[in-house]
């Protein structure tokens, strides 16, 4: 049993600060690590003292917060994410990190207490994430470590604001980890229909509501462009539907609900749809072997939504919430669609298949139709959509596409603050010109140029007039490597930037 106190220091720290209760040896070594600067405080850097009196099951880690000036939570999460991730590589089983230390009072308190405690718990959760579900050796199955924060030694109030926003970030944290479950697992074991069983699970549990459209529904709704993708597939395709209502204000635009509290109060709806392919080869229009078996994660934009919605279901804001994912794979059957096929889509407008592998957009189509039933004030997707999108703005920005200045400063604001960062790609009229089809409404692919761009001026179709942002998540859902908090593997991106959001609405309607 190995346990650690950490004790985050930033840069200025030259000498060791007195009054600290360390275990026994470890003083005299931080201050001369200090001194001698073995230790320099950047971002992340973490050394770890061990004392010969006491030996490794009683040691010090120091970890680097860099310069005082420039503590955000941003460097907070990815100094404690980090060492939360290197512990669990080596094994560590428990870390005590000191958060309420003198000298990192005026730092802390400045990011406020409760974004703080948020922030700390979410990253050493991500962290500590591994996945070896699929290890058979007890060797290379780990515990994740067991991360306290302390945070006794603060005064009452900022305490207290420490722990409940430690206890809103588990909530998110677990849901960023089921994600990461589902997109780390293979094809194989993780197909439409048991995505949708695990949804059902996930929804009782979260208390939000849950329904399933299966394949017969799916052609009732006259969803050609789904059932498009799935056609070359032996599983079913099916679209999961979850809901969120909050309790007494009614929704804007939707019936009063019996017993609604306030009268007149109105909450704004979210509509959230995810993408989720299940498995992309690309169909007929075959994607290189090479990295292919990653596109198992081609459902991470359904995760996301899956994933926060059993978060909003636990933390309850007052924001009608509604989840729609369009799950299939695609793949090579006799019966898969042809390059030059043409689906009529449940929106009555005609898409070409030009290319296959730009299967996203096509059940993007008829979910983002769907969602319009709820007459949503806003809509997001996410979607690993397009290889372009990576290529623009790689692996730690997700691509935003909008037809709403208003909506989009949101989202953008919410990224900053979550750290699932974002950037605005421009959706000029100019684009929607490659959208257009010879033969049919549509076409699915106009090529490489601004492929991110033309991706979401296909999807602009299907959204009508409605507030709308879509989320390239290519880039940002898969890790190729460690990195920061972050194992390699699924990352499960969006969850914290949607949550993020739904506070922002919420506290709109508080306020009005
Ligand atoms: N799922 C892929 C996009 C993707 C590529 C995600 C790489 C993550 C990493 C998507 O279905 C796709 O194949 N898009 C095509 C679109 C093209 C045919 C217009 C692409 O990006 O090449
Ligand atoms: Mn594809
Ligand atoms: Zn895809």
């Amino acid at each position: 049993m190995t346990k650690r106190l950490v004790l985050p220091l930033c840069q200025e720290s030259r000498t060791f600060p007195r009054g600290a209760a360390l275990p026994a040896g470890t003083s005299r070594m931080a201050a001369r690590a200090l001194g001698e600067r073995a230790f320099k405080g950047e971002v992340g850097e973490a050394l770890l003292l061990v004392s010969p009196e006491a030996g490794e099951a009683d040691s010090l880690v120091l970890l680097g917060l860099g310069p005082q000036k420039k503590l955000t939570l941003e460097v907070l999460r990815r100094a404690l994410g980090t060492l939360a991730r290197r512990a669990r590589k080596e094994g560590v089983a428990e870390l005590e990190v000191a958060l309420d230390p003198p000298w990192l009072r005026a730092g802390l308190e400045a990011l406020g207490w409760e974004q703080v405690g948020k922030a700390a718990r979410i990253a050493s959760r991500l962290g500590a994430y591994g996945f070896d579900a699929y290890k058979t050796s007890a060797k290379e199955k780990r515990r994740p470590p067991r991360i306290a924060f302390r945070s006794s030694g603060l005064p009452a109030a900022a305490h207290r604001a420490f722990q409940e926003g430690a206890a809103a970030g588990d909530v998110v944290a677990e849901a960023v980890n089921l994600v990461r479950d589902l997109a780390n697992t293979p094809a194989n074991d993780l197909y439409p229909e048991n995505l949708a069983e695990r949804a059902r699970i996930a929804a009782r549990e979260a208390g939000v509501s849950f329904r399933l459209l299966g394949k017969a529904e799916l052609e009732r709704e006259r969803m050609g462009a789904l059932l498009g993708v799935a056609q070359g597939s032996d599983r079913s395709p099916c679209m999961v539907v979850l809901e969120h209502k909050p309790r007494g204000p009614r929704p804007a635009n939707g019936p009063a609900r019996a017993g609604a509290a306030r009268r007149g109060a109105k909450v704004p709806t979210l509509a959230l749809v995810g993408k989720a392919i299940t498995f992309d080869c690309g169909g007929l229009s075959i994607k290189p072997s090479k990295g292919m078996e990653e596109m198992k994660f081609d459902m991470a934009g359904g995760g996301a939504v899956l994933g926060a919605m059993t978060a909003i279901g636990r933390l309850r804001p007052p924001v009608r919430v509604v989840g729609i994912v369009p799950a299939t794979e695609n793949v090579i059957g006799g019966s898969a669609m042809r390059p030059g096929d043409i689906l009529r889509s449940a929106s009555g407008k005609t898409i070409e298949v030009v290319n296959t592998d730009a299967e996203g957009r096509l059940i993007l189509a008829d979910a983002l139709h769907y969602a319009r039933r709820f007459q949503p004030d806003y809509i997001l997707d996410f979607a690993t959509l397009t290889g372009a999108c990576l290529v623009a703005l790689g692996t730690q920005v997700s691509g935003l596409v909008s037809n709403d200045k208003g909506l989009s400063r949101l989202v953008f604001e919410a990224g900053e603050r979550s750290g699932e960062r974002v950037w605005e790609l421009p959706l000029y009229e100019e684009f929607q010109e490659a959208t257009k089809s010879q033969v049919a409404d549509l076409k699915n692919s106009a090529g490489r140029n601004g492929g991110a761009i033309t991706a979401a001026a296909f999807l602009s179709h299907f959204v009508g007039s409605t507030p709308w942002c879509h989320l390239d998540i290519a880039g940002t859902a898969w890790a190729e490597r460690d990195t920061g908090p972050f194992a390699a593997g699924a990352t499960g991106v969006g969850v914290r930037l949607i949550c993020e959001l739904v506070e922002t609405l919420a506290q709109k309607t508080g306020k009005h």
